[in-house]
């Protein structure tokens, strides 16, 4: 039976842990080729034996992706191994210390804003022309919460989050008359490491602690793969520079 995806490229940032590695399976499992890119070798390594096993196809890139060089290995990888690159999802991402403003060190700023959102910028802007040369594209970013609002989540996070939800819009303008669409989602909590780390460190050795709780229920990564891969999908042809909140009614 073909699948929604079959044969269709789709890059995965962030794609060895948490929201990114559900994202690579659900592409996957519904017939893409995937390039999985992520900082950690061993773990992306592990969704791609994960991919392959189950009958796919799938090729990792491990590095710093607010690196050029990495990005442009992502980029020509995708075109070398599999001809173009129909799906891009800026995914990977970082939290601060949740720092009060006064609080955060100028690395600690650059960096945040560097892998959250100068990132993204690195990755579409080297994989526009490839979809710009096909007529068509779908890009999908990862913001927050903190993208829509003021969160307790830390200044540098929440402003490169807002970046991210601004980078998404100005895409969606941009381009729709050549047939490429952007969106986002924004998650509420969702049970990921950077979620769980982050908490502990602010709470102690909780799964998911204070900060967490009334604020909708806590998702799994699986239910924003699901809506980013909806948001990718020819089923949400007309739909962009959407930002969609997927977080129980948090933002509601
Ligand atoms: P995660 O920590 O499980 O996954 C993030 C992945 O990104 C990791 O595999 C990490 O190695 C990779 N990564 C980080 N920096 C990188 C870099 N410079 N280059 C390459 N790869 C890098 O966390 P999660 O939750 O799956 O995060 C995915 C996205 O979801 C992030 O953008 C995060 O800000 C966003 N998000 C998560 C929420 C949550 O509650 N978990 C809520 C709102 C947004």
């Amino acid at each position: 039976m073909a699948s929604e995806f079959d044969g269709r490229s789709v890059i995965v940032t962030g794609a060895a842990s948490g929201i990114g590695r559900a994202t690579a399976l659900a592409f996957a499992a519904k017939g893409a080729r995937v390039l999985v890119a992520d900082l950690n070798s061993e773990a992306a390594g592990s969704v791609v034996k994960e991919i392959e096993e189950a009958g796919g196809t799938a090729v990792a890139v491990t590095g710093d992706l607010s690196e050029q060089a990495v990005v442009d290995q992502v980029a020509r990888t995708a075109v070398e191994r599999f001809g173009t690159v129909d799906v891009l999802v800026n995914n990977a991402g970082i939290m601060d210390r949740m720092s009060a403003l006064g609080d955060v060190s100028d690395p600690e700023w650059e960096r945040v804003i560097r892998v959250n959102l100068t990132a993204p910028f690195l990755l579409t802007r080297a994989v526009l022309p490839h979809m710009l040369a096909a007529g068509r594209g779908a890009i999908v970013n990862t913001a927050s919460e903190a993208g829509l609002r003021g969160s307790a989540a830390g200044a540098a996070y929440t402003a490169s989050k807002h970046g991210v939800v601004g980078l998404t819009k100005s895409l969606a303008v941009m381009y729709r008359k050549q047939g490429i669409r952007a969106n986002a989602v924004a998650p509420g909590g969702t049970a990921t490491s950077i979620v769980v780390e982050v908490d502990q460190a602010a709470h102690g050795p909780k799964t998911l602690g204070p900060h967490f709780v009334n604020l909708g229920d806590v998702a799994q990564p699986e239910e924003q793969a699901a809506a980013i891969v909806f948001l990718a999908s020819d089923a949400a042809s007309n739909i962009n520079g959407a930002i969609l909140p997927v977080d129980d009614g948090w933002s509601a």
